[in-house]
């Protein structure tokens, strides 16, 4: 089955405010007339602004890369799914590996997040991902299981159908290390076939699986080429602006 395209940019805490705007000018126009696939960015949350106004005529999105429940009140230090809507952001990426490893977010908070987004209707990028010692020890299917069913609990098929997945093994993030397409392959096989069973093949046909960890121009097109990866999120190379507008004009 066909899924469009999506390729999401994920800044990470970088840009001030005058690089994030000129990123944007630049990917605004090397994404002119990409009517087949989907293109997001997420800056860091004080740039959303200014990149949503310099991309408002252009197809590319503005995203968030973190969401909090609650539209409102005493929760210092996070981002309310009302605010980000405000600014102009369509979806949010939730559960990054970034957040669990070093911010100690697990499934419980994850799965919170989930639910606060899909209820102000921010549309969720999920991200799931083994670490370098699970994978050699045999158990990347297993904690790939726990996180999709800890992160998706509560989903109704209506909110799976506005969800996205992105698959970023822990060891290919940041890198230079790329899954092979094959690994890549084999993981996102895995977790459609998880969520046919979780709840209908006709919504695990439609839902969008994306790989992150390393995509680069150099790989781009062969890991688009597999019959399950629906797409990128990435990082480094997502603050190069000759390199992300390759990556989003991959063949
Ligand atoms: P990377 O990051 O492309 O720099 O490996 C990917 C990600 O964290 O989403």
């Amino acid at each position: 089955m066909k899924r469009r395209p999506l390729l999401a940019g994920n800044w990470k805490m970088h840009t001030t405010v005058a690089e994030a705007h000129a990123l944007a000018v630049e990917i605004g126009k090397c994404s002119e007339g990409l009517d087949d696939r989907d293109v997001i960015l997420a800056p860091p949350f004080t740039s959303i602004h200014e990149v949503a106004s310099v991309l408002k005529d252009s197809c590319v999105e503005v995203v968030a890369q973190n969401v909090c429940w609650e539209e409102q009140g005493a929760f210092t230090g996070e981002i309310s799914p009302l605010m980000l809507k405000e600014a102009g952001v369509t979806s949010v990426i939730i559960g990054h590996s970034e957040r669990r490893q070093i911010f100690s977010e697990d499934h419980e908070l994850i799965n919170k997040r989930m639910l606060g987004a899909l209820k102000y209707d921010l549309k969720p990028i999920f991200c799931i991902g083994e670490t370098l010692a699970e994978r050699e020890g045999s158990k990347t299917f297993t904690v790939l299981e726990e996180q999709l069913k800890g992160g998706l609990a509560g989903l109704s098929l209506r909110d799976m159908q506005k969800t996205v997945i992105a698959y970023e093994p822990v060891w290919a993030i940041g890198t230079g290390k790329t899954a092979t397409k094959e690994q890549a392959q084999e993981a996102h096989a895995f977790i459609r076939k998880l969520l046919s069973e979780m709840y209908e093949k006709d919504i695990a046909d439609t839902i969008r699986i994306l790989y992150g960890g390393s995509v680069k121009p150099d790989n781009v097109d062969e890991l688009m080429a597999q019959s399950d990866i629906d797409g990128a999120l990435v990082g480094g190379a997502a603050l190069d602006a000759e390199s992300f507008c390759r990556i989003i004009n991959f063949i």
